[in-house]
């Protein structure tokens, strides 16, 4: 495979999109026939908070950013069957994967994309005032149906936080792996090495993990300032995890 067969990128199908029964529609427009690229990975997942807030960090500061975190925790879709909030997340390989999912997606905003790019799956979705304690609009919450990473260093953050190197088969692993030879624990937001009542535990010795997240790990148990947060490390191995699944 050449490296640009490599490139992977991520894709999540929204609560929208569940809700409204486009999952199917979606997988179509991203067939293999139509885009060339194969499943690397797959899974059904429970957005928690943390996983939510690490996802879309980058916006953080912004207005629609509590809006956001709940509209992919899927509480504005379905804000009373609480088993039904799921995304489904995917990660695609092939040639140009990024370019040519982010254009099947088409534009963030869907009035946008109605506009510009008729026919784009974002063209579907719908805009959401959001409005302050007055009743007056501050910014829009855009249910677009689809996420898609941006760009080559965003799909390698994202297929991390969403996927262990186990989740997706060796032959298709595109960043280095190695395996844990201690164990690693998490208990209110804090890295333990050893077990505590309550505490989860994130990695056990012999577990195949990202080198990132070990060597993260290595330097935030030291004390030390790491690349990533360990709440970008420890929610992907808490995805689906009773404890973080706010029912
Ligand atoms: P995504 O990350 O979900 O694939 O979307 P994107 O790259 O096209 O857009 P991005 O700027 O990363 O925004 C992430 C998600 O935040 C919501 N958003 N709202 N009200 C606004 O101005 C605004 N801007 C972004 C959207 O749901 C967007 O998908
Ligand atoms: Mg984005």
């Amino acid at each position: 495979m050449t490296q640009n067969e490599l490139e992977q990128t991520l894709v999540l199908i929204k609560p929208d999109a569940l809700k409204n029964s486009l999952t199917g529609y979606v997988l179509s427009q991203l067939a293999e026939f139509h885009t060339h690229l194969h499943f690397a990975a797959a899974k059904i997942v429970c957005v928690s908070q943390m996983l939510a807030e690490e996802h879309y960090a980058e916006h953080k500061d912004k207005l629609f950013f509590p809006a956001l975190i709940t509209y992919i925790m899927g509480y504005s879709h379905y804000p009373e069957d609480a088993w039904k909030r799921r995304v489904v997340a995917f990660v695609y390989q092939g040639p140009d994967a990024i370019k040519l999912i982010r254009a099947i997606a088409g534009p963030t905003n869907p009035h946008v994309a109605r506009e510009e790019q008729p026919g784009c799956i974002r063209a579907l979705g719908t805009v959401v005032p959001i409005k302050d304690d007055a009743g007056n609009v501050i910014s829009e919450r855009l249910d677009n149906l689809i996420h898609a990473s941006a760009n080559e260093s965003d799909a390698e953050r994202e297929i991390k936080l969403w996927f262990k190197p186990n989740d997706i088969p060796p032959m298709m692993h595109i960043y280095p792996t190695d395996v844990s030879e201690q164990p690693y624990y998490f208990k209110d937001n804090q890295l333990l090495m050893t077990h505590e009542p309550d505490s989860v535990c994130l990695i056990a010795p012999g577990d195949v993990v990202w080198q990132s997240d070990l060597e993260a790990l290595r330097v935030i148990s030291q004390g030390q300032a790491s690349p990533c947060t360990l709440k970008a490390v420890a929610a992907k191995y808490l995805i689906n995890d009773k404890r973080e699944c706010c029912y």
